[in-house]
């Protein structure tokens, strides 16, 4: 084997050996280059005659030429392996399932809201929303609530910075202030069509009041059964000759309609609120199904008081009616047969997909 023999040997096999693109230009610098091994042989002939230079410049040539061509022999093999390590990296298996698009749905309390708001929606009431950071006068000086009573402690409401009379500082602890809320803007509407003063007392014809107002509420409360957040629905009905009787109906009706069941029986139990006179805790009791037999707590209600009806702008001389305020979170445990109200609040879609 002479020596350019030998340079091509050497060549091919540094060439091999190179792993990467950029080992292989490495390897190519080594020969090809400036200062490569050919440019050194070029530069050898000047001592050569001319018979010598014609016959070694041809060998050489022929040795560059093997070296470019082992070159780029093996640029095509790492491009191509490259390409095999991309396309394998990259590769899809089209037997794979395809991604799904998870459908969602409703809160189970969202139901709840969406059906009482329904079914009073079919009994002529309107629905009204109102603010969760509410003030002092609409959460409780409106509604006939004294100073000390201890629903006003801290230990009960969450107080927020700042508040004067009618500023908002707290977190409404019912949706009762809807029920000043509410009526204000309607009185005020038809005082202003009757030509009345905007700030007496209002005894003129206007439509009756029908609302219900659902929403969050807080409390300073936590366990299996209280949650800090809870829900609650207010429902207002005021007119000229609206009764306890009309309430009594009224629930009764929605009861039986929401539980989807003809027999349930209602028990309207004496209690005490401040913005009701009288007042009572409603109780149903289920005749058939796993809750049978048991009085079961949904709202508080009464006739609406006569200081509440003077503060929503009203003469309680000519207007009367009443009001109650129930638990959308209780009425979805009774409803789905859900003993933990946490489970409502802790996101957890293994429970959450069951309503769907
Ligand atoms: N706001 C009362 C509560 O939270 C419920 C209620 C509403 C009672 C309306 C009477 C009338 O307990």
């Amino acid at each position: 084997m002479n020596d350019l023999d030998a340079l091509v040997q050497s060549a091919r096999e540094l060439f091999a050996r190179a792993a990467t693109p950029a080992d292989l230009e490495n390897a190519k610098a080594q020969f090809l280059g400036k200062s490569g091994r050919m440019t050194e042989l070029m530069k050898g002939m000047a001592a050569l005659s001319v018979e010598e230079k014609k016959t070694r410049g041809a060998a050489i040539n022929v040795a560059k030429q093997a070296i470019e061509a082992a070159l780029n022999e093996r640029r095509h093999e790492l491009a191509e392996a490259e390409l095999q390590r991309q396309l394998h990296a990259e590769a899809l298996d089209v037997t794979l399932p395809g991604r799904q698009r998870g459908t969602g749905g409703l809160h189970p309390v969202s139901l709840t809201m969406e059906r009482i708001e329904a079914i009073f929606g079919s009994m002529g009431f309107e629905v009204a929303d109102g603010p969760e950071i509410e003030s002092d006068w609409f959460n409780f000086t409106a509604l006939n609530t004294p100073e000390d009573h201890p629903a006003r402690s801290m230990h009960d409401t969450f107080y927020v910075e700042g508040g004067s009379e009618k500023a908002p500082n707290l977190l409404r602890t019912h949706t009762s202030p809807m029920q000043i809320r509410h009526a204000v803007q309607h009185v005020k509407r038809y005082k202003a069509l009757a030509g009345a003063p905007a700030d007496g007392l209002f005894s003129g014809d206007m439509p009756e009041i029908r609302v219900i107002a659902p929403g969050r509420t807080y409390r300073v409360d936590s366990d299996a059964t209280h949650s800090p957040m809870f829900h609650q629905c207010e429902g207002l009905w005021i007119g000229e000759n609206v009764s306890f009787k009309d309430l009594k109906f009224v629930f009764t009706d929605f009861c039986r309609t929401f539980f989807e069941s003809d027999d349930l029986v209602l028990r309207f139990r004496p209690s005490f609120f401040p913005f009701t006179e009288p007042s009572a805790e409603i109780d149903i009791q289920f005749q058939t199904g796993p809750l049978a037999g048991r009085w079961l707590e949904v709202a508080g209600s009464g006739q609406v008081h006569p200081n509440v009806v003077r503060n929503m702008g009203l003469d309680p001389e000519k207007y009367i009616g009443f009001a109650f305020g129930m638990g959308p979170d209780r009425l979805t445990m009774l409803r789905y047969g859900v003993n933990d109200l946490r489970l409502f609040f802790d996101g957890d879609i293994r429970f959450l997909s069951q309503f769907r």
